[in-house]
């Protein structure tokens, strides 16, 4: 294992405005051989031939080089990607303008959300799955487009993204022969719109935008609500910002916030939605640490520690540090931040370098030791890997990507994780576990296990948040148990 020491410097420096995303980490890349039967009807195996980093000679903002680009996309997370990374990759190869990069982002990340509607609609409309995946998911790019709710705005004309699909495809060497076939289906959507939408959303996967595994486990564990928590998962997520107590208070940053013409709602002690979303670039402070991206449920993560001046803190899953920095705003601690990948980890400097708060960062693995300097921690907050089944609504790619038996697995890993954590705790110690999970095998069975295996204090906790929106509230699907140590 890589063993990485690091203790972070406080010197001021100039900042990227982007390192802060709020967003939690996408499931990592899984090679196309441990996946399972492909749910959709499209194979997710990306063809050898398939000229993915092809640059295609189209006008660089046009609206036919962003559905390439999000196809492109589309096609990678298909194939195990997950969609920050495949996004990365497609702006490197496309080498894309920053209004290319809006654009691409946008229409993968609305298809994504609508991936099962589109797939089963091109189901009814083709008598197998056009091939390749990039030439299924350019048609399912211009479907999410053309097919806009009643009472909304389209954002583009329909004729237009006609048009531009069959331009992309066109410009592109593994489907320009299907460009026919690309006009001839989105033509009869349009005109069989109706009759198709009524056929398609007879079936589940259409209906929800969810496999299928994933809609009967979201009713299996929740039978009263589980409409509303995959309908919450479809919602475009809120910027939601943690306004930073050190440095400004919540009524004074809402008046900095007014003078730049932007508003926003209090849903929490230091949480602030904004009214309309913005590119952390924008927010104002944001560079100087007034707040960080942060949702309102993840919020609450570090008040539950109850901090102190000088306690020694432990953070093992610490990646991209957003509870990290909480803590840091909170009290002055001694906190070590673990995260088993390296990368990542980075970007925990990047986060508390912004702030200006010291931390000590370390590359390693929660369910080992060879980290360890042996001194027990006062707090340690384990905010383990999980299937992420909680925030969709902020990574509409994660459904895809999942597989049920990653449930099984990630339990057992967070399992191991918290027994070797409870090692570190010192007595009278407290142990926050936090899973941004909906399902009970990763959240509260593990902690009511838990609890019985280490004879754990269980302490008042929020237990499991479904996801919320509303007007005072708006959180993500998060768990949280807290656990106390028998004084020696
Ligand atoms: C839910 S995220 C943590 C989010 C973070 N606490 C925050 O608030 O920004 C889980 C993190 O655990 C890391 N991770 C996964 N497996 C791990 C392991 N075995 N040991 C340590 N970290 C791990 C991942 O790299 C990821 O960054």
């Amino acid at each position: 294992m890589t063993q990485k020491r690091q203790t972070l410097t406080l010197k001021p420096k100039p900042r990227a405005a982007q390192a802060a995303t709020g967003r939690r980490p996408a499931p990592a890349a899984r090679p196309a051989a441990q996946q399972e039967a492909p749910r959709l009807r499209q194979s997710y195996e990306v063809k050898p031939h398939l000229q993915q980093d092809y640059r295609p000679a189209l006008a660089p903002d046009s609206l036919a080089l962003a559905l390439l680009g999000a196809a492109n996309a589309v096609a990678r997370v298909r194939a195990g990607v997950n969609l920050p990374q495949a996004l990365a990759e497609v702006f490197n190869a496309y080498q894309a303008t920053p209004q290319a990069r809006g654009a691409i982002q946008d229409i993968a990340y609305r298809t994504m959300r609508k991936l099962g509607r589109s797939e089963v609609l091109l189901g009814l409309m083709t008598a197998k799955a056009p091939e390749p995946p990039m030439l299924s998911s350019l048609l399912a790019a211009a479907l999410v487009l053309l097919d806009v709710p009643e009472g909304e705005v389209a954002s583009y004309e329909a004729f237009t993204v006609v048009d531009q699909a069959v331009t992309a495809a066109a410009a592109h060497p593994d489907f320009a022969h299907a460009k026919a076939m690309v006009n001839a289906v989105l033509r009869r959507f349009l005109r069989e719109r109706q009759a198709l939408l009524a056929e398609a959303l007879r079936q589940p996967l259409a209906q929800w935008n969810y496999p299928e595994w994933w809609i009967d486990a979201t009713r299996a564990a929740y039978p009263d609500q589980w409409q509303a928590i995959l309908a919450a998962g479809n919602e475009h997520p809120p910027l939601t910002l943690r306004v930073n107590r050190r440095k400004t208070s919540i009524e004074d940053y809402l008046a900095r916030l007014a003078q730049a013409g932007m508003q926003a709602d209090v849903i929490g002690p230091s949480a602030l939605r904004l009214s309309q979303a913005v590119n952390v670039a924008h927010i104002p402070g944001f560079a100087e640490g007034l707040v960080s991206v942060q949702d309102a449920g993840a919020q609450l993560a570090a008040p539950l520690l109850d901090l102190a001046d000088g306690m020694r803190v432990l953070d093992a899953c610490a990646a991209p540090g957003g509870k990290s920095g909480h803590i840091l705003e909170l009290a002055d601690v001694d906190l070590t931040a673990v995260d088993c990948d390296p990368k990542r980890l980075a970007r925990v400097g990047e986060n508390l370098q912004r702030l200006g708060l010291p931390a000590t960062l370390v590359a390693g693995q929660a369910q080992d030791r060879d980290w360890w300097d042996g001194r027990q921690y006062d707090r340690i907050l384990a905010d383990v890997p999980c299937t992420a089944s909680g925030i969709v609504r902020r990574h509409p790619d994660i459904r895809w990507l999942r597989r049920r038996s990653d449930t099984h697995q990630l339990a057992t890993l967070s399992f191991k994780i918290l027994d070797n954590l409870w090692q570190m705790l010192r007595p009278d110690g407290k142990l926050l576990f936090v899973t941004c999970s909906l399902w009970p095998q990763e959240s509260e069975a593990q902690a009511a296990a838990f609890a019985v295996r280490h004879n754990a204090i269980r302490l008042d906790a929020p237990g499991q948040l479904l996801p919320t929106i509303g007007a005072s509230r708006d959180h993500d699907g998060l768990f949280y148990a807290l656990f106390q140590k028998s004084a020696a």
